[in-house]
């Protein structure tokens, strides 16, 4: 039998990662032991939920607005004890977020084999996003084994030098949970004019100045047009503060708490386009034919670039006022399965039980 341990604990990592769960909960050779960083808290608790998977161990390490040295230090110290108890053969970790990188460490402390799901993406810029680059780049020269969701993914890392047998381009896990979560929808937001913009925000590097000039800049294109804005607002307590100071009063900006996963997907597949700086959406809303205008400056999803349903935006409210009403002039794209086609998890699983 051998022991695979998954390790993750924000909602992007639950949201792509508990679809291999539950596949890799099916195979018989399999004892899978899952440890939450809780990083996150509600909002991860939250999709555990809507796809039934409970932790076998959970290391409670969010505190409110912590550094990341903080949260760094916290995972290494807890990690450390359930791997000696665990005594995994092989680690999941997924992405770019500091629960996956400091998983990750610990297990090269250990000489723990690796399995990074979602290796490959690449911005090239340390900063950009911030820190995730660095992460995800780091996890690249722990792991063993690397779930690429594309070919540019691999060919990332065959030029970094990692050896061609080891790297396995699988498609995004996201489709698998996107397709999950949408037989279960439940709610429609399909409006008569159709005319619904999603907005989400929450990247650190946004935090501030630049998050102010994109509030503003949609508020002044709601005076101007009949157009409505969603936006679930992060749990970040500084986020938060902007979302409300800047967005709050105006009937057409519905600012809630975050969506439950299903409602979130059903919201996108129902929305005319969404703006976002977030890494799953530009992923997801490839997948659903929606346009997504990304308040980035490097993106590590271009083929969404190279399809034409994704756009970057600077952050200047200038620019973000002029691209939104480009995006609500111009005509939707098609869905595409350039990040994968909902069959990811059972491909990871099948190279899983060979290794
Ligand atoms: C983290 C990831 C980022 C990912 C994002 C997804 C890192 C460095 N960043 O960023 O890659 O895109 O998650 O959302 O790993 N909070 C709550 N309740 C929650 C979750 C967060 O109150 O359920 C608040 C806390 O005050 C917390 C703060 O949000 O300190 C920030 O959370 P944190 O995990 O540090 O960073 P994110 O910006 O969410
Ligand atoms: N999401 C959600 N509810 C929300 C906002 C986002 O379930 O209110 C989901 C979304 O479908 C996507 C993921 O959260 O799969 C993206 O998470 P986030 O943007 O926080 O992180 P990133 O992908 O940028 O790391």
């Amino acid at each position: 039998m051998k022991k695979v341990m998954a390790v993750f604990g924000t909602r992007p990592e639950a949201i792509k990662m508990c679809p291999l769960i539950n596949e890799l909960k099916t195979r018989s050779g399999i004892e899978l032991v899952v440890c939450v960083t809780g990083q996150h808290r509600k909002i991860l608790d939250d999709v555990l939920k809507i796809f039934g998977v409970v932790p076998d161990y959970d290391l409670d390490s969010m505190k409110d607005n912590q550094s990341l040295s903080s949260l760094t230090s916290t995972i290494l110290e807890r990690i450390d004890k359930v791997l000696d108890i665990v005594l995994p053969d092989l680690v999941l970790v997924h992405g770019d977020t500091t629960s996956a990188y400091s998983a990750a460490l610990a297990c090269f402390y250990k000489q723990i084999p690796v399995g990074h799901v979602e290796a490959g993406l690449r911005t090239y810029n340390i900063t950009s996003p911030f820190p995730e680059e660095f992460n995800r780049r780091g996890i690249s020269i722990i792991a063993a084994y690397h779930f690429a969701p594309t070919e540019c993914n691999r060919d990332f890392l065959i030029k970094e030098g990692i050896r061609g047998d080891k790297i396995f381009v699988t498609g995004n896990t996201v489709v698998d949970a996107l397709k999950y979560s949408l037989s279960k929808r439940k709610k429609d937001f399909a409006t008569e004019d159709g005319k619904t913009v999603l907005l989400t925000m929450h990247r650190r590097e946004n935090i501030g100045e630049p998050m102010i000039s994109v509030f503003k800049a949609i508020r002044r294109i709601v005076n101007e047009r009949k157009i409505k804005f969603i936006y679930p607002v992060h749990p970040n307590p500084a986020i938060k503060k902007l979302a409300f100071d800047y967005l709050n009063g105006d009937e057409n900006i519905i600012l809630t708490e975050p969506l439950n996963l299903t409602d979130f997907h059903s919201l996108l597949a129902d929305c005319s386009f969404v703006v976002t700086d977030s890494g799953g959406v530009q992923e997801e809303a490839t997948a659903l034919g929606k346009r997504a205008l990304v308040i980035r400056d490097h993106t590590e999803r271009t083929e969404g670039i190279d399809i034409g349903s994704i756009s970057l935006t600077s952050c200047k409210e200038e620019t973000v006022y002029h691209n939104i009403k480009l995006f609500l002039d111009e005509t939707p794209c098609k869905a595409s399965s350039v990040y994968g086609e909902g069959n990811a998890s059972i491909k990871i699983a099948d190279i899983i039980e060979k290794i």
